[in-house]
């Protein structure tokens, strides 16, 4: 067993005695595919602030932050007060109230293309939403999507056809869903232009900071680009910003660009770290879930639209908390002035331990890449898209990937993935501590010989 391993092993052994009995109820033991780990995963009691405690008693500086839904932290105060009150109240009305309209309210101010919204409960939902307005609006089928770019996990936004209809990575999913998607590199103008000329194309949905929260990064030019040739086809331009948006500014990328699409589908931070999503955009298109929209349509009938938890009353609550820190773009500057300090630091460790690699963000979203050579970073921080066309991203290894998460853990610190979600409760003692847990981490790992 190797060093890390062993380590990891020794530092939680209640984790591995609670392991042991998830084991039996769920499949891999776990409840969602990213908190799959091996040789197994920790168990957390609480969360407070930057910090979350495991079962074996270790505090652990957390960058997964809720999947990315806690901008503000862990338990934030106003977020939990609001809460708390709404509990007094009640969890579930079955019947509108005064909070969902506050909360609807905060997102029309702060996202652009937000005329009018639906709630819903989920990511995944709001996309499967987004997607069947754009059908409905343009009464076209096929939608676009980029290679990597996630969206959830309804059937129509998982695995990757190819332009000659042959999809191979979509298990348990009908051919016949997939017939109208179309995948395409989300930095390749050309294939974007002609995809948009020879399809009668409903819809691009794009991640706008690139796959994976930027982790392969978008090209800035894309976005004009996107917008202007969508709207020259009579698509329908969705910006997929369940991560992104309240978190790459308050209005997302799209008041960070001035890039405005016709829907945009948010989650985590927009309820505050509570179960919640929506889609929003164009009234026009929005308005078609309305009763009475078949008959104004060319299209037939209207989109229905229920969902026992959409705008339930916590997460009603907790949202309109959070949205209120969030207009205040003080989380961001925090988070953000953070993450570049984290990403410069962690390249001198790079090279300082001679070892091939580099971290790169974009805002409070940050990526490890190691064992493969990167393009330089501009100020040390973010990349340089010049020349550089393409989806051509270095990767890191598998075995590389666990053994700085494993690595990581050991020295309290809780990645996602290779990467991170910076928040405004992090200190700059939090940074510091990760810096020198990389470090050994990484000397560990070279030791293994692995880098
Ligand atoms: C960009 C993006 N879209 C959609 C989703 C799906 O959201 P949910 O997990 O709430 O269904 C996610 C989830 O991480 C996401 O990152």
């Amino acid at each position: 067993m190797t060093a890390i391993l062993e380590r990891f092993e020794e530092l939680h052994p209640n984790s591995l005695r609670l392991h042991r009995r998830a084991a039996d109820v769920f499949p891999n033991g776990v409840t969602h595919d990213i908190r799959y780990f091996t040789p197994f995963p920790l168990y957390m009691e609480r969360a407070q602030g930057s910090r979350k405690w495991d079962v074996d008693g270790n505090e652990i500086i957390d960058f997964v932050m809720g999947h990315g839904a806690l901008l503000l932290g862990h338990n934030e105060r106003s977020v939990q007060a609001a809460v708390a009150a709404q509990l007094q109240h009640g969890t579930h009305y079955g019947a509108s109230h005064e909070a969902e309209i506050e909360w609807g309210l905060r997102v029309k101010q702060l996202i652009p293309s937000a005329e009018s919204l639906r709630f819903t409960s989920s990511g995944t939902e709001a996309t499967m939403m987004a997607v069947r307005l754009a059908r409905g609006y343009t009464g076209r089928s096929t939608v676009v999507r980029f290679s990597q770019n996630f969206h959830g996990w309804n059937d129509i936004m998982v695995g990757a056809p190819d332009r000659e209809g042959v999809h191979p990575h979509a298990f348990g999913i009908p051919d016949e869903s997939l017939a109208n998607v179309v995948v395409v590199p989300q930095n390749d103008p050309e294939t974007l232009r002609q995809t948009l000329k020879e399809e009668d194309v409903a819809a691009v949905i794009l991640e706008p900071t690139g796959a994976h929260f930027g982790e392969i990064p978008l090209d800035p030019a894309m976005l004009p680009l996107l917008r202007e040739t969508t709207t020259a086809a009579g698509a329908v331009l969705i910006f997929d910003e369940v991560i992104t948006g309240f978190r790459a500014s308050p209005g997302g990328v799209q008041a960070a660009t001035g890039i405005t699409p016709d829907l945009t589908t948010m989650a985590k931070i927009l309820a505050g770290g509570l179960p919640g999503g929506a889609v929003a955009g164009s009234r026009e298109i929005v308005s078609l879930i309305e009763f009475g929209a078949g008959d104004r349509g060319e299209f037939g009938s209207r989109i229905p639209h229920p969902g026992t938890y959409n705008a339930n009353p916590l997460s009603a609550a907790a949202g309109v908390a959070a949205l209120d820190r969030v207009a205040t773009g003080e989380p961001h500057r925090h988070a953000n002035a953070l993450s570049r300090d984290l990403v410069v630091r962690l390249n001198d460790v790079l090279r300082a331990a001679g070892a091939a690699g580099c971290a790169y963000a974009h805002t409070s979203m940050f990526h490890i890449v190691l064992g493969a050579e990167c393009p330089a970073p501009v100020d040390g921080f973010d990349w340089d898209w010049q020349g550089r066309p393409g989806d051509r991203v270095p990767r890191t290894a598998a075995d590389v990937v666990w053994a700085l998460r494993r690595g990581m853990l050991n020295e309290r610190v809780d990645l996602m993935g290779s990467g991170g979600m910076v928040s405004s409760a992090h200190s700059q003692e939090d940074i510091d501590h990760t810096v020198q847990a990389f470090e050994r981490t990484i000397l560990q790992i070279q030791n293994e010989g692995l880098l």
